[in-house]
């Protein structure tokens, strides 16, 4: 593994263009728990929550379960160290931009701030009459489905259901970056969702170099991955902060008065 760090680093180093893309598994350290997989989401809730017609038909039955994992669950999570190096990656002029299929705002609150959110983000509600917004935090979920101060109607959280299109703006910057990126992090996806799983492979036939970070392998790990640095993201992403800011000389140590 530390020869492919090794390898990781240089090319992150020379890239002209570096985007990350992330999903559900950069959050797991942070005590979210990915969709799939052992202890995924979807093995305890049914995804039709998650299904806009269904939403439609049942809004107080889909609120109860999008509230205990959306709000209750997700509302006390921090960001780990991975996503914390994204963010000073990007600070350091390392990183032109995160995709993330993530809803939970992590990358924001670790401080990245060139971010697509593809599949939007759980701290913003939507009234479905009068399409006015409202930040999470200033709407009580006591009672669900909760609804507009302004006209009554439906509220949603302004993440994308099963059935929903992507929001054009992510959209569009994701095929951005995926023609102009010279390097690809995928970090913590498995690469099953349309149409995101295909950012990755459309940078592929771009030229991008794929460097992928996942305890297991995933849909891209074999077809498109050219450097996988197999571990947990908080444990790789370390690595690689170590060697790609190697601690600035302390002013003592160089003995210059
Ligand atoms: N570090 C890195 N990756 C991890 C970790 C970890 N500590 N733990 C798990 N993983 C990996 C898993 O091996 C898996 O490949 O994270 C991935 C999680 O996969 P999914 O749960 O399928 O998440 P994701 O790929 O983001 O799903 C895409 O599906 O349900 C929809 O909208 C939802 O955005 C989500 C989309």
């Amino acid at each position: 593994m530390t020869d492919k760090i090794k390898e990781a680093t240089l090319i992150l180093k020379r890239s002209r263009f570096t985007t990350a893309f992330t999903g559900a598994g950069i959050s797991v350290e942070s005590g979210i728990p990915s969709f799939r997989g052992s202890g995924g989401l979807w093995e305890k809730y049914d995804p039709k929550v998650l299904d806009l017609n269904y939403f439609l038909k049942d809004p107080a039955g889909s609120w109860v379960v999008i509230k205990e994992i959306f709000y209750d669950f997700f509302g006390m999570a921090k960001p780990n160290a991975a996503h914390l190096v994204l963010a000073r990656m990007e600070r350091e002029g390392l990183l032109g931009r995160t995709i993330t299929q993530n809803i939970d705002n992590l990358h924001q609150e670790a401080g990245s701030a060139i971010i697509s959110e593809f599949h939007g983000n759980s701290k913003t509600l939507l009234c479905l009459q009068c399409h006015r917004k409202y930040r999470s935090g200033e709407i009580s979920l006591e009672h669900v489905p909760p609804t507009c101060r302004e006209c009554g109607g439906i509220l949603k959280p302004d993440f994308v259901f099963f059935g929903e299109a992507i929001p054009q703006l992510p959209l569009a910057e994701a095929y951005e970056a995926a023609t102009l990126s010279d390097v690809f992090l995928v970090i913590g996806t498995t690469g099953e969702v349309m149409p995101a799983n295909q950012i990755p492979f459309m940078a592929k036939e771009y030229g991008a170099t794929i460097i992928e970070v996942n305890p297991e392998p995933s849909n891209f790990t074999d077809k498109i991955t050219d450097i996988f640095l197999q571990g947990k993201a908080t444990e790789v992403m370390k690595k690689l902060e170590i060697l790609l800011f190697p601690a600035a000389l302390d002013d003592d140590q160089d003995g210059i008065d």
